[in-house]
């Protein structure tokens, strides 16, 4: 058996990009999504489950063979049978593919929310992991503006509710496919000047003979620069589509959400027309955007539907706003603290009293390790426990750790002494 250095250098650690969620972070998690779920029942939001692998096709339909997530960040894999198959990196595209297979869109809007696990294989960084969870929610049925200002709504309602503060609503339209197909040929030429002299990246020179809209989106520091100066599609969009904005706009205000008009704003998924949106939270950067999202009218006709069913979503990412809460609420991390601990060397009598307890839904902790009865006493202190409880002939003794108080109780008197713990 090898020890020291060589056990070191043979332990085998989690992939780059995934991480073990911990307890404090699980009790983190499960309150973002409590919040969430309680809010999407508010709003009227169905939860729906889908599975983590669909055919490769879907995504690469639905989010655009020429953007980041599946040029570069896919997950493929084909399996046994030789069938082509991916993990999904997010989960609008598998929600509206639900939506159609299960024709869940008889009765219309049809409002859905999930939480999920999401694989992209991105260069991990502080927020920004290849395995995350998203807590999103979708509407299918309208294209009223009013469905883009009740999700946005969720998502403020939310994010305001899980205690992440200094939230930044940014808006913008990226039009519709006609009026689109001007702004290209502003955008193309703008871009070709650059792309002679060389100062695209080689993915972008390949993404302007195929979907220069998406050269807006790449990380390379002298495209970024590039894109800054680029036409806007704002500045190019039909008195349709402006007037589907306005709307939006509007409706925000009658809530009294606030927002910044962010022109430059595109979002990486092809999927989107008219209204997108993202939420910042903190002091900017990527770890900034909480939340994402957006009209995407066309999804359903990219994945092969021959009807069009209007429909609008955003996504959060868990693990962002898990750190944007543990700087400010971080009370939310810590341990619950047992309600009882049953101090006792005799293993049957405390067995008992735990079991009592715990049937009766107190939280209660116990020896299981063979401590003696000083060393129990540590353990309940470290633990935090409101009361001691010691197990005596025909009864029990109960001890408030804060005043000193302490009760005798008799036998079978488990109600009287569940009372006592529920009040202090
Ligand atoms: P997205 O902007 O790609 O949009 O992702 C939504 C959110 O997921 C981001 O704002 C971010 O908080 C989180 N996120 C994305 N990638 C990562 C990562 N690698 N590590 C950690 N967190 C990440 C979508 O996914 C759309 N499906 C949103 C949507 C729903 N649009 C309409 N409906």
């Amino acid at each position: 058996m090898p020890i020291g250095k060589e056990m070191k250098k043979m332990r085998i650690v989690a992939p780059p990009g995934t991480v073990d969620i911990l307890p404090e972070e699980v009790r983190m998690d499960r309150y973002v999504e409590s919040v969430f779920l309680e809010k999407c029942r508010l709003f009227g939001y169905s939860e729906i489950h889908t599975p983590v692998f669909e055919y490769g096709e879907l995504f690469t339909k639905g989010i655009g063979s020429v953007t980041d997530i599946i040029e570069k960040e896919l997950y493929t894999f084909t399996d046994k049978g030789g069938t082509h198959l991916a993990l999904r990196p997010e989960g609008t595209t598998s929600v509206t593919r639900a939506v159609l297979q299960h024709e869940l869109c008889r009765s219309l809007p049809a409002k859905f929310c999930y939480k999920i696990t999401c694989y992209r294989q991105e260069n991990p960084e502080k927020g920004r992991l290849r395995e995350f969870h998203q807590i999103g929610a979708e509407c299918f049925g309208s294209g009223d503006p009013r469905a883009d200002a009740e999700i946005i709504s969720l998502a403020y309602e939310s994010l305001t509710a899980m205690g992440v503060h200094n939230l930044r609503l940014n808006i913008n339209s990226v039009g519709c496919e006609h009026c689109r197909v001007g702004y290209i040929n502003e955008l193309t030429r703008y871009l070709l000047p650059y792309a002679n002299k060389g100062r695209l990246c080689p993915t972008c020179l390949k993404r302007l003979g195929k979907n220069p809209i998406r050269v807006l989106d790449c990380k390379n520091p002298d495209c970024k620069t590039i894109a800054k100066g680029a036409p806007k599609l704002i500045d190019y969009i039909c008195p349709d589509c402006l007037e589907h904005y306005n709307g939006v706009k509007a409706q925000l205000t009658a809530m009294g959400i606030e927002y910044n008009e962010k022109p430059g704003l595109m979002r990486g998924l092809d999927y989107y027309n008219r209204t997108v949106f993202d939420f910042k939270a903190g002091s900017g950067g990527a770890i900034g955007t909480v939340c994402g999202g957006g009209r995407y009218d066309t999804l359903c006709r990219r994945i092969g539907s021959d009807k069009e069913l209007p429909a609008v979503g955003f996504a959060i990412g868990e693990e962002r706003v898990v750190i944007a809460m543990s700087e400010q609420s971080p009370h939310l991390a810590e341990p619950e603290r047992p309600a009882v601990y049953v101090v006792s060397t005799d293993a049957a009598a405390a067995a008992l009293c735990l079991l009592e307890l715990r049937k009766r839904r107190v939280y209660a902790e116990g020896d299981v390790i063979g401590l003696s009865e000083t060393a129990q006493l540590s353990r309940a202190v470290s633990l935090g426990a409101r009361w001691l409880m010691f197990p005596e002939e025909n009864g029990f003794r109960l001890k408030n750790t804060a005043s000193g108080e302490e009760q005798r109780i008799e036998a079978d008197n488990w109600e009287t002494a569940v009372k006592i713990i529920g009040e202090k």
